[in-house]
């Protein structure tokens, strides 16, 4: 079975190709001129969307070596993301599909992100609990099989990486902010300032990373320190940056430990952009190791939003029978089921 996938949730235009659940061609078109804005604007990302989706599937079908003819199913993300991005995607899929008389399978862009995690060897054996930690979502679940995902609880207010983005931008390091926090932190005294580590111990799977990002607001306010400051003062910058990054970790480390050892599971999984995270990565296959859990982390290319796992999911479900109708609408909102 061979399996074109389409991502367009977000600021990332990208296509795969499979084949029989071996990832052929994987193409990512970053649209890099939202960094001015110091964010995805989304008018402009479906209108980049637009331009770019015919150009990105003819090179994942290129690079595949493979003809539109050998292509048995679409699938394409339906949401959550930006309506407009997402409809770009969707659409074509849909009309690849009715054009060809193929099925069209619609995927959870956040059940995509987990089943990143499946693309390439080592993968994790189920059940597994996955963490995706990215600029729009932190979520952690527990994953039984690729089509029976359960939530266990996400952000309530700012995702990881969007606190990573806000932080940088205070401090004057650009967007996104996630790369050059990551950089600078390595360089720094994570113990130099006691951010607060938001457990929410009522609510041991949830998030809250906005309060964090006050406190550094407050502090660099009582202590006077201006973007002017840091750029004379690379220790400072340098000590903040290590500072916000290991509360950042030591949260997303504890949950996800804990939801290993609440299920019983014995592998642990990530997925996002911030997966990409030197501190985060070290820690959880330190943790790991400490626990005697399997770890497993994608490729970079796959851990940011992509087509080919978009097209494992498609081919998951596809295998399984499940497909959509060409009515399938645009979710926004979609979210993954949540535990009772
Ligand atoms: O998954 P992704 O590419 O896009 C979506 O949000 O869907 O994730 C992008 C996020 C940004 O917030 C970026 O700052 C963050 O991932 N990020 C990082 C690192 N690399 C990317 N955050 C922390 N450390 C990194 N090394
Ligand atoms: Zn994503």
């Amino acid at each position: 079975m061979t399996v074109l996938g389409i991502e367009t949730s977000c600021d990332e235009t990208s296509a795969a190709v499979l084949r029989d659940g071996t990832i052929l061609s994987n193409v990512t078109t970053t649209q890099l001129f939202h960094s001015e804005y110091g964010g995805v604007v989304p008018e402009l990302a479906s209108r980049a969307h637009q331009r770019l989706i015919i150009p990105v599937v003819e090179e994942a079908l290129r690079n595949a070596n493979v003809g539109k003819d050998a292509i048995d199913v679409v699938a394409s993300v339906y949401g959550p993301g930006l309506i407009g991005s997402i409809l770009v995607g969707l659409s074509f899929g849909k009309a690849f599909a009715m054009g060809r008389g193929i099925p069209f399978v619609g995927v959870n862009h956040m059940e995509a992100h987990v089943v990143s995690n499946l693309i390439e060897d080592p993968k994790p054996s189920f059940p597994f609990v996955n963490l995706t930690v990215s600029g729009g979502h932190t979520q952690l679940c527990l994953v039984r099989s690729a089509l029976d995902i359960t939530l266990l609880g996400e952000t309530r207010d700012d995702a990881a990486g969007e606190a990573f983005d806000k932080v940088a931008k205070m401090l004057g390091i650009g967007y996104p902010g996630g790369p050059a926090i990551d950089r600078l932190a390595g360089e720094g005294d994570p113990a130099f300032v006691a951010f607060p580590r938001p457990y929410l111990e009522d609510h041991p799977f949830e998030f809250s990373f906005s309060g964090l990002k006050t406190s550094m607001l407050y502090y660099l306010r009582r202590e006077r320190i201006t973007t002017d400051t840091l750029r004379n003062d690379k220790r400072l910058l340098a000590n903040l940056c290590a500072s916000f990054q290991s509360a950042v970790v030591d949260v997303l480390i504890q949950k996800v430990f804990l939801a290993a050892r609440k299920f019983g599971v014995m592998d642990i999984a990530v997925a996002g952009g911030v997966a990409a995270n030197s501190e985060l990565r070290r820690r959880l296959s330190e943790e790991a190791g400490r626990a005697g859990l399997v770890l497993c982390v994608p490729a970079f290319e796959f851990c940011t939003d992509n087509g080919a796992m978009v097209a494992m999911m498609g081919y998951l479900k596809a295998r399984e029978g499940i497909f959509s109708s060409p009515e399938l609408a645009a979710e926004p909102n979609l979210e993954i089921a949540q535990t009772g």
